[in-house]
């Protein structure tokens, strides 16, 4: 079949801005993958040794955040990008998998096994393409969700069973290792090694690639059968309902994204340690109620790591504080300054007097 004359220099088929996207999307995620895989296998050398050769462990999660955030920025874009080609372009669903492309698996097993002379003739995107696309969209939601959750721990808890966040971690981290594999595996052997693609950077497939991978949409270009734009009236109406819909929404969400980056609520950097200075007690513990105490155990957040009656936890705080022998300038000294994990509690959380209830109810529990 003769090309014709307007093909001569290859097929259209990514425009500038889809090729920017995915420029932003290949930074992005070489970026993430690598300020987060030695994250996950911290314990390992080489994984410590990655670390901080990336500048130690705060900036490899600054920069694996920063990352995270931009790809959160460029998932708006495209969704807004989508239903723009949807709603008012009226355009083809090309990514959604149907009987076809379950027809052109099967004959591209028996193309490969030598059964069949007849490679599929396949659309504007083949089976691969469309898996592809589709896990992504899936596994940038699952980190989106999980590594929201892995940043702020405390937020979370405080709507969702404290055992959703270790859930999460093992999530992000095993979806992680399933993104990078399948990128080196499946990606690169289908537009690098099968055949070079240079599409998403030159914008152009030649006419033996298309008719290898996009048999079906050829035959439809060069039948003459693309598929029409709505008239101009109709998009212009459209556009009028689209736009005012995109703009609100466009804000809701970046506002989202500017809230969720600016919210950070954690044991570890939001409770402020003490300085010395703000360390001396001045009350009596003799003042102290146990009722309030208990009250206070809970509404301040002791049972958390330290259980309901200070019995421990399974986790940080494994150890029973009930009934303790600490005397009273020890135990504020404990809980002003925060010793390990624990965090500090300055005046402003807990007034001295708060201290000589929580002491005088833990002193008397069993
Ligand atoms: C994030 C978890 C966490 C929270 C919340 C927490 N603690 Fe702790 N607490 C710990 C850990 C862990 C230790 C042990 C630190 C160490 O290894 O030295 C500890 C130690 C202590 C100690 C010292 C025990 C000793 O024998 O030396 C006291 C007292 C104490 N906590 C009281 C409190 C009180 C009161 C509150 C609430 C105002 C509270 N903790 C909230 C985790 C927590």
């Amino acid at each position: 079949m003769a090309k014709t004359q307007t093909h001569h220099d290859g097929y259209q088929r990514f425009k500038p801005s889809q090729r920017f996207e995915h420029i932003i999307v290949i930074l992005t995620f070489t970026v993430l993958a690598l300020t987060g895989i030695p994250q996950k296998f911290s314990s390992h050398d080489w994984a410590k040794s990655m670390i901080d050769f990336l500048g130690g462990i705060e900036s490899v999660r600054i920069v694996h955040r920063i990352m995270a955030t931009l790809l959160v920025a460029e998932s708006i874009y495209h969704g807004g990008i989508l239903s723009y080609k949807i709603y008012v372009l009226g355009q083809r669903l090309t990514m959604i998998p149907g009987i076809k492309d379950a027809r052109d698996v099967w004959d591209y097993i028996r193309y490969n096994l030598g059964w069949s002379k007849e490679h599929p003739h396949m659309p504007r995107y083949n089976f691969g393409e469309k898996a592809e696309y589709l896990a992504m969209v899936w596994g940038t939601l699952i980190m989106v969700l999980t590594g929201f959750m892995l940043w702020n721990p405390i937020g979370t808890a405080a709507i969702l069973p404290g055992a959703w966040i270790p859930a999460a971690k093992a999530a992000h981290g095993a979806e992680a290792v399933l993104a990078v594999l399948s990128i080196i595996t499946w990606h690169m052997y289908n537009v690098h090694v099968k055949m070079l693609n240079k599409s998403m950077f030159t914008g152009k497939l030649t006419h033996g690639q298309m008719k290898e991978e996009h048999g079906a949409e050829l035959a439809e270009i060069e039948a003459g059968r693309t598929w029409p734009l709505p008239p101009p009236e109709v998009i212009q109406k459209r556009r009028r309902v689209f736009l005012p819909y995109a703009v609100v929404m466009s804000i809701i969400l970046v506002a989202g994204l500017i809230y969720f980056v600016s919210f950070e609520e954690s044991a570890i950097s939001t409770v402020p340690r003490l300085s010395a200075a703000g360390e001396t007690i001045d009350v009596h513990p003799d003042i102290g109620d146990p009722v309030i105490g208990a009250q206070l155990w809970t509404a301040t957040g002791c049972d958390a790591c330290h259980g309901a009656r200070g019995e421990g936890t399974e986790g940080l705080a494994n150890f029973s504080i009930a009934g303790t022998s600490l005397s009273f300038e020890a135990f504020a000294t404990s809980v002003r300054r925060g010793p390990a994990e624990m965090p500090a509690y300055g005046k402003q959380q807990l007034s001295d007097e708060d201290l000589a209830h929580l002491w005088v109810w833990l002193t008397t529990k069993e």
